[in-house]
């Protein structure tokens, strides 16, 4: 008896009715001399005596909510009948629509973005798509260069001029250099594909924003000024880094640098391994030769370029310890970044 009365309660308040005479329906389903509260109450009779006074109390409350319901119901369709409209109840509230939240990878590349900008430096593009020139022949890359092997590029053609998906945003480097006016001040963000096994810290998909800089006495001093004004925008104002020399083809000198380390601040701990530094990016001053490639004189230009990973980033500023997490689109991991938008 509990579970019907329970039961119809809960029918009742979910009540609607388009007319009055849905209305006057529901009246004789439920109070009507055959309706279904009134013969709760003939069962009453029935329920052993020291139920009585539980049972008498729910059905009596069940019995006036019905009635005020239903007066509520032939209110509303009166008015709706004078109307000619439905009737609309403004204090039912509203459906919620989730919000969704911007991807973590998205809100550190625009941030990253946005401090260069705020530097002077223009945002370039280009393709995914891309041709060994680009990627490599003009970058200076050795002809055996490991990186040109099926190890650890995609090749979607293998020809004379073989067509691949790019391994670094540096092509964007080459490509702005061959078609921009100097002095050049850009930073090119972009997908880029390498054929690793996937990982906690490595994918074959990931993000990188490469940093370019060619005028007339641009100098390492220079490159280091711009790094470290980014770094403390990006990591916090106490931050230092340090450089430590490194090679890539395309930059001579080349240096890694290093963030002192914003969880431990440099006592040690497990996300720096107990250094007290992280590694954020590889730099340089541009080879002469990669200048030369795409018509720039190297005798009266200089500059440097930096390139970093954009999902390193976020794992350093985030603190996310497995990179995987940023594809597997786990609403759980995503919902942590919406305040952070
Ligand atoms: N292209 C390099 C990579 O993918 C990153 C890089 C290093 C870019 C040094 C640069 C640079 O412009 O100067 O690992």
């Amino acid at each position: 008896m509990k579970e019907r009365i329970d039961a119809l309660m809960a029918e009742i308040n979910d009540l609607k009715c388009a007319s009055l005479q849905e209305v006057e329906q529901v009246r004789v389903r439920l109070l009507g001399k055959k309706g279904e509260i009134t013969a709760l109450f003939d069962e009453f009779r029935t329920v052993a005596p020291e139920f009585k006074k539980e049972f008498g109390k729910k059905l009596n409350v069940l019995k006036s909510t019905a009635a005020s319901k239903i007066e509520e119901l032939r209110n509303s369709a009166e008015v709706s009948a004078q109307s000619g409209e439905p009737s609309f109840d403004y204090t039912i509230p509203g459906d919620q629509y989730p919000l969704g939240s911007r991807h973590p990878v998205s809100i550190a590349r625009e941030e990253i973005v946005s401090i260069f900008r705020k530097f002077g430096y223009d945002v370039a593009e280009g393709p995914e798509i891309e041709d060994d020139y680009h990627v490599f022949e003009a970058l200076n890359f050795p002809p055996e260069h490991p990186a040109r092997e099926m190890q650890d590029t995609f090749f979607i053609s293998n020809a004379e001029n073989p067509v691949l998906l790019r391994t670094h945003t540096s092509s964007v480097q080459v490509r702005s250099m061959e078609k921009l006016p100097l002095p050049i001040r850009i930073i090119c963000p972009g997908r880029v594909f390498r054929n690793e096994a996937i990982s906690a810290r490595a994918h074959c998909i990931f993000h990188q924003v490469e940093g370019l800089y060619i005028d007339e006495n641009v100098t390492f001093a220079d490159m280091k000024q711009a790094i470290l004004l980014f770094a403390r925008e990006m990591f916090g104002p106490e931050t230092k880094i340090r450089m430590r020399p490194s090679y890539f083809p395309f930059t001579e000198p080349s240096a890694e640098v290093d963030v002192s380390c914003n969880i431990c601040h440099g006592k040690g701990c497990n996300v720096c391994k107990n250094t007290g530094w992280l590694e954020i990016l590889g730099c340089g001053m541009v080879d002469p030769n990669v200048l030369e490639a795409s018509g720039i004189d190297s005798k009266k230009y200089s500059g440097f370029a930096f390139g970093m990973g954009v999902e390193r980033i976020a794992m350093l500023k985030w603190q996310v310890k497995d990179l995987r997490h940023y594809f597997e689109n786990d609403l759980r991991f995503l919902k942590e970044f919406e305040t952070s938008i």
